[in-house]
């Protein structure tokens, strides 16, 4: 793709993430569980994915609150924290149950993202039930995880991934 403009780049980069939470939602359907947000930010996907799948509970998770106050879910729904700190506990919490994961962690620095995402992938998958669903915004390599084929690439940062439908973590296959 030609060089884009840092609007059009934006443009396209959240119209890819709003047409890929649909998708990965709408292949989710039959799934029970709920949603997981790696990423609260601005509570942009958070408040998108409230919509998307109001009958499901949405567990978000950030470092911090910068977003508006009217996209903040209640301390239950919440995990304050870093990643690293936050995700054993709220596996400890909640175990495989999730249907749906959004993995919103982009930033401008390429490579910190590389790193991150190597370790995230792990610590996110014993949270997901066989067969979840998980958007993610940089490329993840996780065991047991198939990349499918959107069907429209987007902005070629986004991904999704269904979480093979046995438990690896057991299978000898
Ligand atoms: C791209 S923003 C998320 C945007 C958000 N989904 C939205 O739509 O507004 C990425 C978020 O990930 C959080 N983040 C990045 N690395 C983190 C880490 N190691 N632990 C906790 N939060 C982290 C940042 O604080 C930031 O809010």
């Amino acid at each position: 793709m030609d060089r884009l403009n840092r609007l059009d780049r934006m443009i396209l980069r959240l119209a890819t993430q709003r047409d890929l939470l649909r998708w990965a939602a709408s292949l989710a359907a039959g799934l029970p569980g709920p949603v997981l947000e790696f990423g609260l930010g601005k509570g942009r996907t958070y408040d998108f994915l409230r919509a998307l799948c109001a009958d499901r509970e949405i567990f978000a998770f950030d470092r911090d609150i910068h977003g508006p106050a009217d996209c903040v879910p209640n301390p239950d729904h919440l995990f304050l924290g870093e990643f690293d700190d936050t995700l054993p506990a709220a596996t400890a919490r909640l175990g495989p149950v999730a249907a749906l994961a959004h993995v919103d962690v982009g930033s401008e620095d390429r490579a910190a993202d590389a790193r991150l995402v190597a370790w995230l992938g792990l610590a996110v998958a014993p949270l997901l039930r066989p067969g979840a669903l998980v958007v993610a915004d940089r490329a993840m390599t996780v065991d047991g995880w198939r990349r499918l084929d959107p069907p429209d690439a987007g902005d070629g940062d986004h991904h999704v991934y269904r979480v093979a439908m046995f438990d690896y973590r057991t299978s000898t296959k």
